[in-house]
């Protein structure tokens, strides 16, 4: 199994470019059910979890092409059968988002439960549950939800907590709907407004993303597209966090500064000095960190995606900070990790209490999770001596070259096996 060997105590430096969203990509991939026409997207990242959803989609029948940059062509003009097995979806829970689109397209889809995940329970009630309110009829069967439909019918439905991949679920069903839906106390993330300005492209009737009330006027079919897909902001701020860990001065290209502000904003309480373009952010830290207070909320609060990494920032900072989660209920296993390197850290309930220390040291530490492997990474930049980073195929899920990148930044890092 792949590991991380990293050298501490560079500061990282330089340029880099930033890649397409993984959370983006992964729903636009799905939309591509909801036309016979293909759909071109651009700036699709080199990421397992995208390998994972072309094969998903791959063995429905839909037909799929990449080319040698980031390009990728996926054309879903027949489906052999509606079906999302567990081999794969339990592999990567965003396979819950071929759902919607199978129903409102084929009438029916057979799509596994996700089962349980390392942060979280993470039911997914509230996709059913939206779904029944478009009119499916749905059962859950030997770990399989059943679905079906002749034609949804568009409805006013009121989400009882805010969830990003229920809202783009039901948006993409209601887009072949049987009249208007509209979605109340809907997700504002900027990965829903990337894929509703592709269904609207696709000539879906959408207004209201970005907003807590979406409101779908239903179709009776929509064409192929093309789209760029919007570049990953978590990635993004996970190479700020590393920055300004380890001291250093980076500039982040093809990055977009609007859909970071709350990220931006910490790290300025933490000392950073931050300039930003339409497409590019640098970062200076001149002394040592201060220790910023962190509270999880959906956006445009601060993300659940970004906790992990302003942790490892506060290990090292000055002073004392708290860290409270409040999206999943098991989103601190990092901080486990962090103290087998020295970090001093206190958990009490859903929030840390994080007491800078002023020197890490390197040790062998296991990731759990996509971003406690990045936080980790980044506790490894800033550690004396050497880190081994176990299971780091949970960062190949969600970052691109990620070693790569950082070494264009200076860091002393190698990948073995
Ligand atoms: C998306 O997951 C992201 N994944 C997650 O990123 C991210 O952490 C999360 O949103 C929150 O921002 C993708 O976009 C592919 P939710 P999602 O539904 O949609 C509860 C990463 O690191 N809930 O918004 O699955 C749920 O348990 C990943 O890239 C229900 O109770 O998250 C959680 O407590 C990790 N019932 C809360 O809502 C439901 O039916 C928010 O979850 C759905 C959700």
């Amino acid at each position: 199994m792949d590991k991380l060997v990293i050298q501490g105590g560079a500061p990282l430096s330089g340029e880099t470019r930033i890649s397409g969203a993984k959370n983006a990509a992964l729903p636009l991939m799905c939309a591509a059910l909801l036309t016979r026409e293909p759909l071109a997207l651009s700036n699709v990242p080199h990421l397992r979890d995208v390998t994972t959803m072309l094969r998903l989609l791959g063995q429905m029948g839909v037909k799929v092409s990449r080319d040698d940059r980031s390009g990728a062509t996926l054309h879903a003009e027949r489906l052999a059968e509606p079906l999302a097995p567990y081999e794969l979806v339990k592999t990567m829970r965003a396979s819950i988002l071929v759902l919607g689109p199978l129903v409102a397209r084929c009438g029916e889809a057979r799509v596994s439960l996700p089962g349980g995940c390392a942060i979280g329970l993470r039911p997914v009630d509230l996709h059913i549950k939206g779904l029944q309110a478009l009119g499916a009829e749905i059962e859950v069967e030997q770990g399989y939800i059943a679905a079906r439909a002749k034609r949804l019918t568009g409805a006013r439905i009121v989400m009882d907590l805010v969830t990003v991949t229920g809202t783009e679920n039901l948006m993409m069903a209601a887009c072949l709907a049987q009249g208007t839906t509209v979605l109340e106390n809907a997700a504002r993330e900027p990965e829903v407004v990337d894929l509703a300005r592709c269904l609207s492209a696709m000539g879906a009737r959408i207004s209201g993303a970005g907003a807590d009330v979406i409101t779908i006027e239903g179709v009776a079919s929509l064409h192929g597209a093309t789209h760029h897909i919007m570049p990953d902001r978590i990635e993004t701020g996970t190479f700020l966090a590393a920055a300004a860990a380890t001291r250093g001065r980076v500039s982040l290209h093809g990055a977009d500064p609007a859909i970071l502000d709350a990220v931006l904003e910490k790290l300025r309480e933490a000392g950073a000095e931050l300039e930003s373009t339409k497409d590019t952010i640098s970062l200076a830290m001149k002394g040592r960190p201060r220790g910023v207070n962190v509270r999880t909320a959906p956006y445009p609060a601060f993300p659940t995606d970004m906790q992990a990494q302003l942790m490892a920032l506060d290990a090292v900072a000055s002073g004392a900070a708290t860290v409270t989660e409040t999206i999943f209920e098991n989103r601190f296993m990092h901080a486990l990790e962090m103290q087998r390197l020295g970090a001093d850290i206190e958990i009490s309930g859903n929030t840390a209490v994080v007491r800078g220390v002023e020197k890490l040291q390197g040790a062998t530490v296991m990731a759990t999770d996509l971003r406690a492997s990045a936080s980790l990474v980044i506790a490894a930049l800033v550690a004396d001596g050497e880190t081994t980073v176990d299971r780091i195929y949970h960062l190949d899920r969600g970052y691109e070259r990620i070693e790569e990148k950082l070494a264009q930044l200076g860091a002393r890092i190698r990948r073995v096996n």
